[in-house]
């Protein structure tokens, strides 16, 4: 794993935002997989704006998000279809027959993750994978315990996701269940960024680094991937002890 700590949320923001677009810019035709979550929102205001500003096209990009709430329609406001359309692809010239997001409110979860996961392979698989991580480890939204080979499918809420999750659903109650990739299926990516901000992530963050590889914390998967960039702001940071191992960046790069 190779670990970035920036001086603040905004240089680890753009760092990130950064790396994507190198990787698009190198590769027009790049599939990327993307996550969506408060932490992503920064990222996707930077990506538009490198759009307007001319030094990015996304026109030929293939996207593939890691989940979808179960039971929200692709047009129900707290979808993460919703989000995606709000936050990014609305805003650039990505066609949106070429963004992937799994249908919440099909009639056949299982086979509907079944058919996710053979539209990725079909496509060459993911170059590059964006992630968050939840309070409790999650990626995805592969919940502590999920093996690590797991493939997409239909997974349950955590009562810890749910509450964390609460604050983007005021009218209502969190879904209780999501389709998800699974852990084997990020692990197939070429390439994974990971972004931690905050207080509230430190605990997983360290954990996810610094702990064995185990089931108990989802994104420790990560240590055994051969190209996983972690790029975290000093608070999501301060719980980790092996600080010489670890490059602290000054600015954003
Ligand atoms: C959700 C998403 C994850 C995301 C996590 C953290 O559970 N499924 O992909 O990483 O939330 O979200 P936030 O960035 O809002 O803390």
């Amino acid at each position: 794993m190779n670990v970035r700590i920036f001086p603040s949320a905004e240089a680890a923001e753009a760092a990130t935002a950064a790396l994507l677009i190198q990787q698009v810019q190198r590769n027009t035709n790049a599939v990327l997989g993307l996550a969506t979550g408060g932490t992503m929102s920064p990222v996707y205001q930077l990506l538009v704006s490198a759009y307007q500003q001319g030094r990015v096209s996304f026109a030929d990009i293939t996207t593939f998000n890691l989940d979808e709430y179960s039971g929200l329609a692709p047009d129900h406001p707290r979808s993460y279809r919703s989000f995606m359309r709000a936050a990014f692809f609305d805003q650039t010239d990505i066609p949106l027959n070429n963004t992937h997001i799994p249908i919440g409110n099909t009639r056949d979860p299982d086979k509907e993750a079944e058919r996710y996961e053979a539209l990725i392979e079909a496509s060459g698989g993911i170059d590059c994978q964006l992630l968050g991580i939840g309070q409790n480890g999650h990626i995805g939204f592969n919940e502590p315990g999920t093996p690590f080979h797991s493939r997409t499918r239909v997974e349950q809420l955590s009562n810890d996701t749910r509450a964390a999750n609460q604050r983007y659903f005021p009218e209502g109650k969190v879904p209780e269940q999501a389709i998800t990739i699974g852990i084997g299926t990020i692990l197939d990516s070429r390439e994974i960024i990971l972004l931690a901000i905050g207080d509230k992530k430190a605990n997983a963050v360290a954990v996810m680094i610094e702990s064995p590889s185990d089931i108990s914390c989802p994104a420790s998967a990560l240590q055994q991937h051969p190209n996983a960039t972690i790029l975290l702001d000093q608070a999501a940071a301060a719980q980790l002890q092996q600080l010489f191992d670890y490059e602290q960046v000054d600015k954003a790069n």
